[in-house]
């Protein structure tokens, strides 16, 4: 048996495969078993910030891996100390929280804003999110995500969500001000929604409503993160800063961690047997992420924004582009002349790999892509829509 064929025998297909293979690669280009080159403009779904077996990334990991690869939460433990240091020093929050992924960071937001309503005589805590959103694939985070897709099959669900509509200032304030309500979580960019960017007097109006009534104010920054949108975070395009943040995806660049990022209001909410993880804060992942979060610099940002900016340039009115979106290097395209899923086939047999976002084409290269790669994947991508 081939792979392909071994794991079709063996694989519970929660996913519906690429016919691909892949088994190597060096920066923004992955190879499959046939020796068959790409351009990545993939990265494991946002995951591999700077490309397939980056230089001092993997200094970094193999260094940690070969002292201790894992201690558990019941000892200190340097690089996740170092790391957390970081991210506060960053963001003006206060506290971390690490954990494996992104649906179980926003697993312990979620319980973060429950204790802070419950430690406030709330009871019945109400969290507001947005239509469209995705958070996770756990029963509560699945109940989270506004989308009626994802609730059924699983229930019965928790309890405690209502779903505001994106943008919608009068809808999600009348939403948020409702009786027991005590937070709301969005995504600034609704990654799996579709690339739908959140207007920035929107987020400040929301905002601003939370810091009045004593409401936590919870940024879903798991594909946003991390550099992604051109800024450490994308609520720091934004003015704001927020109560609690959940990270993962490309904060170790390629390996399971995740981060709860805690602000002024809500630290301390969480207190000793109240929460925990096995595996979060793994040294080797705090390793990682320390290596992913020092290179995450303004002259980054600089780059990432010129090659949005080309982006648009490329594709802004070209034939087969009915609409663009995205910040940063999260990009969709809807194309006007096929489906997304056929671009995402079309650019593979030319040698390109994309993702879709509902019935966009989704792209997320790595945030130090070459511009030689860029504008070769950009041209084959053109070349694609306008078919
Ligand atoms: C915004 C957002 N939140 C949460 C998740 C869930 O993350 P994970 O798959 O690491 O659990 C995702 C995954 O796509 C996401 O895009």
């Amino acid at each position: 048996m081939n792979t392909v064929e071994r794991d079709n025998a063996y694989i519970e297909h929660t996913y519906n495969r690429f016919p691909l293979t892949l088994v190597s690669g060096h920066g923004s280009i992955v190879t499959d078993e046939n020796g068959q080159d790409y351009i990545d403009f993939a990265t494991g779904i946002a995951t591999n910030t700077f490309g397939v077996a980056d230089a001092a990334w993997l200094q970094a990991v193999t260094e940690q891996a070969g002292k201790v690869q894992h201690t558990s939460n019941l000892f200190y433990s340097e690089p996740c100390a170092r790391l957390a240091e970081k991210l506060c020093t960053r963001t003006g929050m206060r506290k971390v929280f690490f954990c494996n992924s992104g649906a179980e960071a926003n697993e312990g937001a979620i319980k973060i804003a429950r204790k802070y309503a419950a430690d406030r005589g709330n009871t019945a805590p109400v969290i507001v999110t947005l239509k469209n959103s995705f958070h996770g694939r756990t029963v509560t985070t699945l109940a989270a995500t506004g989308q009626d897709v994802y609730h059924t099959h699983f229930g019965p669900f928790p309890e405690g969500f209502v779903y505001a509509e994106a943008n919608d200032l009068e809808d999600t304030l009348q939403k948020l001000s409702a009786e027991n309500v005590c937070a709301i979580l969005m995504e600034t960019v609704q990654g799996e929604g579709g690339i739908n960017v959140l207007e920035t007097a929107y987020v400040q109006a929301v905002a601003a409503a939370c810091a009045e009534q004593d409401k936590l104010l919870m940024i879903d920054e798991v594909q946003t993160g991390n550099g992604r949108t051109g800024k450490l975070y994308s609520f720091q395009h934004y003015g704001i800063t927020p109560d609690v943040v959940s990270t993962a995806k490309g904060l170790a660049g390629g390996l399971p961690f995740g981060a709860i990022l805690i602000g002024e209001k809500a630290e301390g909410t969480l207190v000793a047997g109240t929460h925990g993880s096995t595996f979060g804060g793994n040294p080797v992942c705090a390793a990682a992420a320390n290596s992913i979060v020092d290179r995450l610099t303004d002259e980054l940002f600089a780059e990432i924004e010129a090659k949005s900016a080309y982006f648009r340039e490329t594709l802004d009115g070209a034939d087969g582009v009915a609409e663009l979106a995205g910040r940063g290097l999260m990009l969709g395209i809807l194309p006007a002349k096929k489906t997304a899923a056929d671009v995402v086939k079309e650019c593979r047999e030319q040698g390109l790999l994309v993702l879709t976002a509902k019935n966009k084409v989704r792209l997320l290269p790595a945030l130090n892509i070459g511009w030689n790669e860029w504008k070769q994947g950009l041209e084959i991508l053109k070349g694609v829509l306008a078919k």
